[in-house]
């Protein structure tokens, strides 16, 4: 009988990592995590066994730290790599160039050396419809030019071409380029969620904060766009999809497929006001807003063809803006302070 396959999941505590072990625990896959804690906490880890009566391995090590992330390698045979770990904050990015390249680069390329070296040449990384910069027409097929306006797009694009310059210099590596479009909700457990620190950047969370008091009102930034309805358009996917679209990358792997590239996306467009309306209907409150300058950077519209990853993956995403609603207000609800930022 064969052994299970055993998955390290970097990044594994924070938002959509905590999501994709509890999707693998869930198909039976054996799960090693490897998180610094920088922007996250071990109880997501705790609820993910919750959720799953499964236990996973945590190690909390720096992608950095070369001799650690060695050590889970002799400690555990890795079948394959998911790589979420890195900074995310695109404006943190602009301010904080260095860092971001440390971590998010250096601590890349750290990970790939020790994957090198213990033979793990299969990958599934966390890419962004950032890649895409200010998309020409929609909705995006993967085909479209790349650009960056920012440092955390530029080191996503970095890495996506360094992915693909290791595979040239060596085709036994198989490769899953997953660029994820707008990543929201919770699981519908309302156990694990997306927690961030201090003031949200993003606009699900940020509603979702002013539903249950913690803030007054959400800025809405730019009514003014060439949209429908004069507000941002994005391409909102439940976490839970997004984890599943990691489960099938990670089976495409094993079929030994060298590098691919997929969207993850709903291929639908959902303007910010709907957005404020879909929360307002699920949680029985209104959301008060007001609307304020664009904010700099931001686009008008972007969605996802993700025709690709249902053609090849046999994956597309089933939750809708309802279930999204739903399940980030039961998360915030049952957890108005997050996880609690419980000390690493
Ligand atoms: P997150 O911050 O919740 O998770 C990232 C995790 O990586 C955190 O737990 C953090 O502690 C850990 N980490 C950071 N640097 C590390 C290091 N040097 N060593 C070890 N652990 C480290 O973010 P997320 O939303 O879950 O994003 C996961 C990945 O998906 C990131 O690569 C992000 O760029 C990418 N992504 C996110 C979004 C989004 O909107 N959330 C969209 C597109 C792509
Ligand atoms: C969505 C819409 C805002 C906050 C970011 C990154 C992207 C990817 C996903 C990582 C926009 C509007 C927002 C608020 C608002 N991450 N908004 N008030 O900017 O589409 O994507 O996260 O790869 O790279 O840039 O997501 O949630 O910040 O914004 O009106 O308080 O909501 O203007 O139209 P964005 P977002």
């Amino acid at each position: 009988m064969g052994g299970k396959m055993k998955i390290l999941v970097t990044g594994g505590a924070g938002y959509i990592g905590s999501h994709t072990c509890v999707a693998l625990l869930l198909n039976n896959f054996e799960v090693v995590v490897v998180d610094n804690l920088s922007n996250s906490s071990r109880e997501s880890l705790n609820r993910v066994q919750e959720i799953t009566g499964k236990s996973l391995d945590f190690y909390p090590v720096d992608l950095l730290d070369k001799s650690g992330l060695d050590q889970v390698f002799q400690d555990h045979n890795i079948d394959a790599v998911i790589h979420f770990a890195g900074f995310k904050a695109v404006g943190e990015s602009v301010e904080m160039p260095l860092e971001y390249y440390s971590n998010n680069l250096t601590g890349t390329l750290t990970l790939l050396e020790v994957m090198r070296k213990y033979k793990t040449r299969d990958l599934v990384f966390s890419s962004s419809a950032t890649v895409y910069g200010n998309p020409a027409s929609l909705p995006i097929t993967e085909t479209f030019p790349l650009s960056a306006t920012n440092p955390y797009g530029r080191i996503k694009l970095m890495i996506e071409e360094i992915l693909q310059d290791l595979y040239v210099s060596d085709a036994s590596w198989n490769i899953a380029l997953l660029r994820y479009f707008n990543p929201v909700g919770a699981h519908e457990s309302g156990k694990i969620g997306e927690d961030p620190q201090g003031i949200p950047n993003n606009l699900v969370p940020y509603i979702a904060q002013v539903a249950v008091g913690r803030r007054p009102f959400l800025n809405v930034f730019g009514d003014d766009y060439d949209t429908p309805d004069g507000t941002g358009v994005r391409d909102f996917i439940h976490v839970s999809d997004l984890a599943q679209g990691h489960i099938k990358a990670l089976e495409k792997l094993f079929a030994h497929p060298g590098v691919v590239i997929y969207n993850l996306g709903t291929g639908t467009g959902t303007s910010v006001l709907e957005l404020i309306k879909g929360f307002e209907a699920t949680c029985q409150k209104e959301i008060p807003f007001c609307v304020v300058p664009r904010r700099a950077g931001d686009i008008a519209a972007c969605y996802a063809d993700a025709s690709l990853a249902e053609k090849e993956l046999g994956w597309k995403a089933i939750k809708s803006v309802a279930d999204m609603c739903r399940d980030t207000w039961r998360w915030q609800q049952n957890n108005p302070r997050g996880y609690g930022h419980t000390p690493a």
